[in-house]
């Protein structure tokens, strides 16, 4: 028992909790993922998995993307990511919804499958059943060997190093790292990317793990902001484009590891329903970066705080005008839009750590959660 103990606290490197060692592992793994794959100086991408199909690739009719918790979130940001690059009509699905609604997909569709463990059993269906019906399937895991990984045509490893926490973290924005690696490789394929902005988000891809690094200190900051809503029982998340989906994949973080109610939602639909529900006991998390749509998510903070609704925003840094409306603020490194989820998923993460320690929660064995799930 105590050798068992010391053994885990060895693994933990120092941290008192895998998840939070994982946070902080964040800009190593970005780094070993695009490692020999992103190589600047050529202005070149390299993935063998992506070159020895690009016929494929190029002549594929849209790309549909399966899987499940985190890693849809991943595939709903490579959406706005490959649609934006690389003109393919991308489409994300769950796993389970996929699989079990006759999908229409022929020859002429890529299914990419996103799972970290690679073991995910509605994941796995779908790349089975994508197959038979003729799909090129390409795999996106962090496990190497695991069972989508061996079933699928293709891939592409995230090289994260091994996730113990359920909530999964570097996981995500690894699965974020290789989709982005594809869909500028892919762009320049296809014409759709000029050299000269090719090269510029190679270098802005490459500068992610240093500005993660640097956003890590805001960690004590967070941890205070933590400590005044670690009460309550509904927290709403807002984000627009590329950073709906963070929106969603912060909620999905405080719900598993805190057990508090969380929604995210695209900021415009707030109207449509969640406004409803704004009081001065609900707090209100904001993506509110300064080239995603500014102007209108702070008119959505406006809207918010005349209700008398909590606001923590994440702001670029050097925000003025959100500083001043917002209760809490947390700035992230300024950066290209499409690569900004890869900064501000960081303080939503520790924003769900803080609160669930203090809960008193089981941050890595959140209960009813499995890290993999295998069956049905
Ligand atoms: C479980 C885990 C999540 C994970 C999801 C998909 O629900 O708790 O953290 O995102 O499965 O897992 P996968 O291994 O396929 O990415």
């Amino acid at each position: 028992q105590e050798l068992q103990m010391n053994l885990e606290q060895i693994e933990k490197g120092g941290y008192e909790h895998f998840m939070l060692k994982e946070i902080y592992e964040q800009p190593r793994a970005i780094q070993d993922t695009y490692r020999g794959r992103l190589l600047r100086d050529e202005a070149i991408i390299k993935m063998a998995g992506v070159e020895d199909n690009m016929k494929k690739f190029l002549n594929a009719d849209r790309i549909i993307i399966v899987a499940c918790g985190t890693s849809w979130h991943a595939g709903l940001v490579a959406e706005y990511i490959f649609e934006e690059f690389s003109r393919i009509p991308v489409e994300v699905e769950y796993a389970s919804e996929f699989r079990y609604r006759n999908p229409i997909i022929t020859e002429k569709d890529i299914v990419i499958a996103i799972s970290q463990s690679g073991e995910t059993a509605d994941t796995l269906a779908a790349v089975k059943l994508a197959k038979e019906k003729g799909a090129f399937v390409f795999g996106v895991c962090n496990v190497v060997g695991s069972s989508i990984a061996r079933e699928t045509h293709a891939g592409a490893y995230t090289h994260a190093g091994p996730e113990i926490g359920v909530a999964s973290t570097k996981a995500f924005t690894t699965q974020i790292t290789v989709l982005s690696l594809m869909a500028l490789r892919l762009a320049r394929a296809k014409g759709t990317m000029s050299s000269s902005v090719f090269r510029m988000y190679l270098q802005e891809l490459e500068l992610i793990p240093q500005k993660v690094e640097q956003l890590l200190s805001v960690n004590e900051h967070v941890k205070e902001i933590s400590k005044k809503y670690l009460l309550s029982t509904n927290c709403l998340y807002l984000g627009r484009g590329y950073n709906f989906p963070v929106a969603l994949e912060g909620a999905l973080k405080l719900k598993e590891i805190s057990y508090i109610h969380a929604e995210g939602y695209p900021a415009a639909e707030m109207k449509h329903g969640p406004i409803a529900l704004i009081d001065d006991r609900m707090p209100v998390i904001v993506i509110a970066t300064s080239k995603g749509h500014y102007e209108k998510v702070v008119s959505n903070i406006q809207e918010i705080k005349s209700r008398k609704g909590k606001i923590i925003a994440i702001v670029t840094e050097g925000d003025t005008t959100v500083k001043e409306i917002a209760d809490h603020v947390i700035e992230i490194p300024d950066s290209e839009e499409a690569f900004s989820p890869l900064l501000t998923t960081i303080p939503l993460q520790l924003l769900s750590y803080h609160i669930a320690v203090m809960r008193n929660c089981n941050v890595d064995q959140p209960r009813n959660l499995a890290k993999s799930v295998t069956v049905e």
